[in-house]
């Protein structure tokens, strides 16, 4: 039977109190992770099936084409820590060939987790599976039964490009500290490519990521009591060709102020709230970053156009 630890509940006070810095800077701005409420989780699986959004399908490529070669690389019986693990699906398809001993997803919701996982655990009745309902993005204490060998950090999605590089190196650190020679790290990037595919992939025929930017302003009202109406807003994404990273805004349309319970702001026409970034790199710059965060490169799968990466890296000896 698959075990449920939630350890994440969410301090209201203190999301306000980040949200309201970030919103009363000269340049404001919000994390990333503000963009997933019920809604916005949703629109962001709509985002994956566009036409434009080409990353969750080469990933899905890589996977199936390389699939036995990862398993070889990555070894098979491994403690395998799924982080930011959602429907725990990218993991499943992996699990005829990684066969873990011991299944740990880890999500900031366990009760989003808990269906997929029941039903994982009905089709690998054998596995041990761990959930854990943590932030993963901040440091935590895995439970006892955890141990710390052979443990291998599945971080798909390419999500490690919404970090700025530092932060992605702070982090990645703290998974080779955690971690040990006979388990390493299986991650996705995204790759740099030509600047309309990356703009196309942010700003949508359809409209799709700009509705997911947009319903940013829901969340702050439902979080903040705050009265941002989104039809006097508009989304903004386009690669900056200098940072190496996508940008994502939102843009007055006109001079408007917005109030909040205990407060407001004025926004000129034109005016910006910076809502995301998504780093791409080149095949040498992310395992530069690897290497930085302890982490050597043991080998990489590249999609035929050159897109995006899957990689396997080793914790480096001295740290291990
Ligand atoms: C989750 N993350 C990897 C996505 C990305 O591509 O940076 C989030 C996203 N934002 C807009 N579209 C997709």
């Amino acid at each position: 039977m698959a075990q449920f630890i939630q350890r994440f509940h969410a301090d209201k006070s203190a999301i306000r109190d980040e949200l309201l810095i970030g919103l009363q800077e000269p340049q404001a701005s919000t994390s990333p992770k503000y963009l997933y409420d019920a809604l916005g989780s949703k629109l962001f699986e709509a985002i994956c099936e566009l036409p434009e959004y080409y990353p969750t399908r080469t990933e899905a490529a890589i996977f199936d084409a390389h699939a036995d070669e990862i398993a070889v690389s990555v070894g098979r019986g491994r403690t395998v820590i799924d982080l930011g693990a959602g429907n725990c699906a990218k993991a499943a398809r992996l699990f005829p060939v990684l066969e873990p001993a011991h299944y740990v997803p880890i999500d900031i919701s366990v009760d989003f987790l808990r269906d997929s996982v029941n039903t994982l655990q009905q089709r690998f009745p054998e596995m041990e599976i761990t959930a854990l309902g943590v932030d993963f993005s901040a440091p935590f204490a895995f439970p006892d039964n955890v141990g710390p060998a052979q443990r291998l950090f599945f971080y798909p999605g390419s999500s490690i490009g919404n970090f700025s590089p530092d932060d992605a190196v702070a982090f990645l650190s703290r998974l080779a500290q955690a971690g040990d020679r006979d388990g390493g790290l299986l991650i996705s990037v995204d790759l740099v490519k030509a600047k309309p595919v990356l703009d196309a992939a942010y700003d949508d025929a359809l409209g799709v990521t700009a509705s997911f930017n947009l319903n940013l302003l829901n969340h702050l009202n439902a979080v903040l009591e705050a009265d941002f109406d989104v039809r006097s807003w508009q989304h903004v994404g386009f690669f900056n060709t200098e940072l190496s990273r996508i940008e994502m805004h939102l843009e007055s349309k006109s001079a408007q102020t917005v109030r909040w319970r205990g407060g407001c702001r004025d926004f000129a026409a034109g005016e910006r709230i910076h809502t995301e970034n998504s780093y791409k790199y080149t095949a040498e710059g992310f395992t530069a970053l690897l290497e930085r965060a302890g982490f050597t490169l043991q080998q990489a799968w590249i999609d035929p156009l050159g897109w995006f990466m899957v990689c396997h890296a080793k914790v480096n000896e001295s740290l291990s």
